[in-house]
């Protein structure tokens, strides 16, 4: 499979770094902690990991408010331990991706402390500083995604700052040459010591409207609804000169050999497809995410494979995300059946998967308890916002009470349930033996990496579709309901099962019966 980068063969896997392995007991995830447990994310049989934000933090938002953009934040570790988590993952054949988090920094940063001192500091125009409207009220009407205005007031120069996050996260402003320059170098400091490539957070916000114009009202609002959906984004997000920003990110990339550029964009498809670029000169992989809050319909889902396959330009490699530290676990969001049935889905579909630590042993949400609250954006949208605490509860690794082998101190979010890798790792029906399966499957056969995706159709619950490359052909069929169902096939050999370890059983032409919440894979 030479021809294809190894992010296109190759799974990914997320880690939340704070919920992953803890090693000293102060209850919080840290870079000795992953280095432990490389070798279980090897063996699952995943090819790279993306650790979220590692950087030094004041942790307003667990690192996404970034105050040094080269170094690391002593909760995590140190930078020589990172660069030795880095070699270990090499040796292990893992790549490592981290999280860039251009879009704005920490108010603690000095670049900000630098910006906010005087209206004629050299940084001043690093950040986005506007004057009061004419009844001293913000100068537009854009509004934060945590809540209430985005601009926020400033005593020390009498004017205001943009936030489109917290009042912590003041946004960088991409139009200053010097600024661009920065961000260059900050790549480069990573990427010199061999990093493998970024996700860049939120990459359709980097730019906002040169003239600061009011975002119209959103008609399709409704109470109770995030704050900012009362308006539509028009001039905070996926404006036209972003695409040149991500342009001059992937040239930076493309100087370091095969490096990957990914970014976090939750747009449409028709918006989704441009960040590619015009000849696929952006992103390598936009991030598609429409299966995160698709409704789990085998006619919805078949409709929504069918367009992006269509959408995608051919010099563009699509992707799949299934879960992430910003929505709800895929288990809670499906059942743990039909969680089983996504797995599948994931594993099967053209394009690179990304997995979200955890979901391989099926964890689900964590209750939160009202005074056990972490995340900032429900902390400050109480009732509105649905907090992201649930899907960031610790890594469960054995059964052991109350820490499940993540800490043995306490850990900074509840354990969510007591199933773990320990209890699932001998079990063949397990969740996570599903999952190497899966994963194990993907290596050895080419159709799944760098096979077409041809006839997605549904039948009922039933959504089915192939995979070929040459003569190989699989067929994939994904039992969305909670009834038996039948399925017409070619005749074949069974390869696997979500429901029974059973393999090599044959598939008759015509009809073949699916257990419910069955998927299988046949090579036909
Ligand atoms: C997207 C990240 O995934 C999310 O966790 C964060 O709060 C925002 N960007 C702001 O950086
Ligand atoms: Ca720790």
């Amino acid at each position: 499979m030479s021809e294809l980068a190894w992010w296109q063969r190759g799974v990914i896997y997320q880690i939340y770094p704070r919920s992953f392995q803890d090693s000293n007991g102060d209850g919080i995830g840290d870079l000795r902690g992953i280095g432990t447990r490389l070798e279980y994310v090897a063996a699952l049989g995943a090819d790279a990991v993306w650790i979220s934000p590692i950087c030094p933090s004041p942790m307003a938002d667990f690192g996404y408010d970034v105050a040094d953009y080269c170094n690391i934040d002593p909760i995590f570790g140190t930078l020589d331990e990172f660069k030795q988590l880095m070699g270990h993952a090499h040796r292990l054949r893992l790549k490592v991706l981290l999280d860039f988090v251009p879009n704005h920094s920490s108010n603690r940063h000095p670049w900000f402390e630098q910006s906010r001192s005087s209206r004629d500091n050299p940084k001043r125009d690093w950040y986005l500083w506007r004057d009061p409207a004419p009844d001293g009220g913000p100068p537009n009407n854009w509004l934060s995604r945590m809540g209430g205005s985005a601009w926020e007031w400033d005593e020390v120069t009498g004017q205001y700052y943009y936030h489109a996050f917290l009042r912590e996260q003041p946004d960088l402003n991409w139009r200053s040459p010097q600024l661009r320059r920065a961000m260059d170098h900050v790549l480069r400091f990573w990427l010199d010591l061999g990093v493998d490539g970024f996700r860049v957070d939120v990459v359709w916000l980097l730019i906002k409207d040169a003239q600061f114009r009011d975002n119209p009202p959103n008609p399709a609002y409704r109470p109770g609804e995030p704050d900012h959906h009362r308006l539509l984004q028009s001039y905070t997000e996926d404006q036209p000169e972003v695409h040149e920003i991500v342009r001059s990110m992937r040239a930076t990339l493309d100087e370091y050999g095969e490096r990957v550029l990914i970014g976090e964009i939750y747009l449409t498809v028709p918006q989704l497809v441009k960040y590619y670029g015009v000849n696929g000169e952006g992103a390598h992989m936009p991030f598609n995410f429409q299966l995160l809050n698709a409704r789990w319909n085998a006619n919805e889902i078949a409709g929504m494979i069918r367009d992006y396959d269509i959408a995608l330009p051919e010099y563009a490699w699509p992707n799949w995300v299934l879960g992430n530290h910003d929505n709800p676990r895929v288990a809670s969001r499906v059942g743990a059946a039909q969680a089983r049935v996504a797995a599948v889905l994931l594993l099967t579909l053209r394009g690179t998967p990304t997995l979200y630590y955890g979901d391989e042993i099926g964890m689900t949400d964590g209750d939160i308890a009202p005074d056990e609250v972490q995340d900032p954006a429900e902390l400050r949208q109480p009732g509105i916002c649905q907090g992201r605490d649930p899907e960031r509860t610790p890594m469960q690794w054995d059964g052991s009470l109350p820490n499940a082998g993540f800490t043995d101190g306490k850990p900074w979010l509840p354990i969510a349930t007591s199933t773990s890798v320990r209890e699932q790792d001998g079990d063949m029906s397990s969740m996570l033996s599903l999952y190497r399966r899966l994963l194990g499957l993907r290596r050895s056969n080419a159709a799944l990496v760098r096979g077409t995706i041809e006839n997605v159709v549904a039948y009922g619950d039933v959504l089915t579709y192939e995979r070929r490359y040459g003569n190989e052909r699989l067929f994939i069929a994904l039992n969305m309901g909670v009834e038996e169902a039948t399925v017409q096939s070619r005749p074949g050999l069974l390869l696997l099962s979500t429901v029974s370890t059973r393999s090599g059983e044959n598939f008759v032409q015509g009809a073949n019966l699916l257990a419910a919440s069955e998927a299988v894979i046949v090579v036909v």
